[in-house]
């Protein structure tokens, strides 16, 4: 797939326009009319889900969005500037340092572009960082950057809040099916989780390149962190994109493909996209939180009825992530994998 260029390294040499290769086509480009800049996607107050006004709060934001931002999460606000702080002073080093963590071609981890296959395709504006953290085995600890010192023993910390936080979450969301809280929890064994840093440099053609592509999340459920400088995650609504305007110390919550399988469709897998700015740099800091590889998934059978047919095969986890990690991404298509034809 030939070079693919660091676009900080292209902010830096002072660009007036873009290479060819980010350069979307029409329909791609950000700055369409299906943008509705006043919707907003809902926020729940995590500790009020012990009431059921707050729960079905929750309830309609997985039905109608897959997306809310959560506050009064239990995760202190000094731990989550804390992790900014250093993940920006990571992207802030010269190439040559975050080099040290390369990314193989088709590889997943390390610092580098995931998700390119061909010369042909499209080329997001973003550098990524990207760590399994969770269970042991995943972690390829040659990866996890040494510098800033803090960055390792800060990531431990928070992945261990994190995860809390998603647990807490999917037992709060089994209740809003009516499911005993520990479904998930107990179906998805030792869980597999994974962080994914995305740093986004001003770009000089902001209206013709996308930040990330259109994609659902291979998760169960993903936890955001972005900071407050400018919004540039927007999430597919009714067929329009609206953007997730930070709320300082709150976490952007999506459901993931393992939901929308499991819920038969009940819940979705919502496209989003990054897009971005000529002004600022943008930093997102993303946990992906989903199943155990050898945990099986399709729809529980609560969920399939004479109205809603069965619309997803059984299938292994482990199976589909190694699909998610060597398909493009590309709005819903990587859930094609377990569809069943309706028809
Ligand atoms: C993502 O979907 O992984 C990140 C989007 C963002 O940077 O907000
Ligand atoms: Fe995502």
């Amino acid at each position: 797939i030939g070079q693919v260029d660091d676009v900080q390294e292209l902010h830096r040499a002072g660009l007036e326009t873009v290479p060819e290769r980010y350069i979307r086509g029409g329909d791609d480009r950000p700055g369409g009319d299906n943008v509705c800049a006043l919707a907003h996607i809902p926020v729940i107050d995590v500790g009020e889900l012990t009431r059921d006004d707050e729960l079905n709060k929750l309830k309609l934001a997985c039905e109608e969005w897959g997306f809310f931002q959560v506050v009064n999460h239990g995760i202190e606000d000094e731990l989550l500037d804390e992790m900014e702080e250093l993940t920006r002073e990571f992207f802030m080093l010269p190439l040559e340092e975050k080099e040290k963590y390369p990314m193989a071609p088709g590889g997943i981890q390390g610092y580098g572009h995931a998700f390119v296959f061909s010369e042909d395709q499209k080329l997001d504006w973003c550098n990524m960082l990207a760590l399994g953290v969770e269970p042991a085995f995943i972690r390829q600890p040659k990866l996890w950057p040494t510098t800033p010192a803090k960055f390792k023993e800060t990531l431990e910390r928070y992945s261990a809040e994190i995860r809390g936080l998603c647990r807490r979450l999917l037992a709060h969301i089994a209740e809003t099916l009516g499911l005993a809280p520990g479904t998930f929890g107990d179906m998805f064994g030792e869980a597999v989780q994974a962080v994914r840093m995305n740093f986004y440099p001003p770009c000089p053609r902001p209206e013709l390149v996308l930040g990330l592509s259109a994609h659902s999340d291979g998760s169960a459920v993903t936890v955001l962190q972005q900071d407050m400088s400018c919004a540039g995650l927007q999430v597919l609504k009714d067929g329009a994109w609206v953007p997730v305007h930070p709320i300082p110390h709150a976490l952007v919550i999506n459901l993931g493909d393992s939901l929308e399988v499991l819920t038969n469709g009940r819940y979705k897998s919502v496209e989003h996209r990054a897009v971005t700015n000529s002004e600022q740099d943008r930093l997102s800091l993303v946990t992906f939180y989903a199943p155990a590889y050898d945990v099986e998934l399709g729809p529980l059978p609560e969920f399939v009825t004479d109205e809603v047919p069965c619309r997803y095969r059984r299938f292994n986890h482990g199976e589909y992530s190694r699909h998610y990690v060597t398909s493009r991404l590309e709005g819903k298509k990587t859930l094609e994998f377990a569809k069943i034809d309706q028809t």
